[in-house]
């Protein structure tokens, strides 16, 4: 069910946590199907409700510095100081070396934890009021689009689930992911904070490349998995007319989704706008009308936003594997 974020419901929602439930969350960047790390049938029932790989680790979600630093060991300490200070709260997730306090259920038999304040005041007072971290992955069926209001959470993960609505999320894309080795700054996954925003606060390098842990393996699991999907087919093209030909080849049961200022060019096709902020949004949508294609126009700002075109990519089955 979806409920108004008063007093009152916040304090039930805390109350399901503290007693091992789980709860729909609002935040600034995407909804979260958040659980109490304390309660390993918590952990379980996001996993089962999202259809998660088991392989996958959760990001944990605190409300202040303290709550980070017992997560993590002195390294990881510098590094939330060195750039998470002037982030929180807000859009980016540090990966750091899990203290023992980190259940092996949520870093999946990782030596790491994903780390992250989020911005939004509902979950925030709700980690407050639960007096824990809370392991939250995007709250949507794993595959799906990520959920960016209350009712997307209850369309993907049913009646049953207590929903807090804090209206649309703000940045609609999930947060970015980064991991500090050395003086290098990998980003695992584009997201609402851009690299130009953390090229101003890094002195450092920042790699392109992801980190590669001892063997080599991806650091950041969720990364190989075909994401952000609506069940309509997804193109991409990089000019008008290329655009304009495939609505035409695709035919009658198609949607153009394009930056604002070609509008005009693609007369009497039906159009949507394209924007980060919308994109998952749209991506729903399209689906609830049984959109067949979505011929996507990618033009230079697109493919400049590393986040946007990271979605389009994997959504258009170009990168990740399903
Ligand atoms: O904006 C967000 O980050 C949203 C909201 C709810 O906070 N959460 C979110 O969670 O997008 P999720 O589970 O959908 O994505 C978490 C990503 C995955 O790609 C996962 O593999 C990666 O973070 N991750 C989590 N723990 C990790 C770790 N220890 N090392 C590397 N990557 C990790
Ligand atoms: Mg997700």
């Amino acid at each position: 069910m979806i409920h108004a974020p008063t007093g009152e419901n916040i304090a039930a929602a805390a109350n399901i946590l503290q007693s091992g439930g789980v709860v729909g969350v609002p935040t600034e960047t995407v909804y979260g199907l958040a659980g109490s790390i304390r309660h390993p049938g918590a952990i379980a029932e996001i996993f089962r409700r999202k259809g998660r790989p088991h392989d996958n680790p959760l990001i944990v979600h605190v409300a202040s510095l303290s709550q980070a630093y017992e997560l993590t060991t002195d390294e990881g300490r510098i590094a939330i100081d060195a750039l998470c200070t002037y982030f929180w709260p807000g859009p980016l997730t540090i990966v750091v070396p899990a203290s023992k306090d980190v259940p092996d259920a949520i870093s999946v038999g990782l030596d790491t934890v994903a780390i992250r304040m989020p911005a939004h005041p509902v979950f925030l007072d709700l980690i407050r009021q639960t007096g824990s971290p809370l392991a939250a992955p995007s709250a949507n069926v794993s595959g799906r689009p990520s959920p960016t209001r209350a009712e997307h959470v209850l369309e993907d993960l049913g009646d049953d689930v207590f929903i807090l609505d804090g209206g649309p999320c703000e940045h609609g894309i999930e947060s970015t992911v980064v991991q500090i080795t050395g003086d290098v700054l990998h980003i695992l996954r584009p997201g609402a904070i851009s690299r130009e925003q953390l090229e101003e606060r890094w002195g450092g390098e920042l790699s392109r490349a992801q980190a590669q842990g001892n063997q080599g393996i991806v650091r950041s699991p969720g990364v190989k998995y075909r994401h952000y999907s609506p069940s309509a087919s997804v193109v991409l093209s990089y000019s008008v007319d290329d655009a304009l030909s495939l609505l035409q080849q695709y035919g009658e049961n198609t949607c153009a989704l394009i930056p604002a200022s070609f509008v005009g060019q693609f007369y009497p096709h039906t159009v949507r706008l394209l924007s980060t902020v919308t994109l998952f949004d749209e991506f729903r949508r399209a689906d609830a009308l049984h959109t067949g294609t979505i011929v996507v126009l990618c033009d230079e700002s697109v493919l400049a936003n590393e986040a946007l075109i990271n979605r389009l990519r994997k959504a258009a089955g170009i990168d990740g594997k399903g």
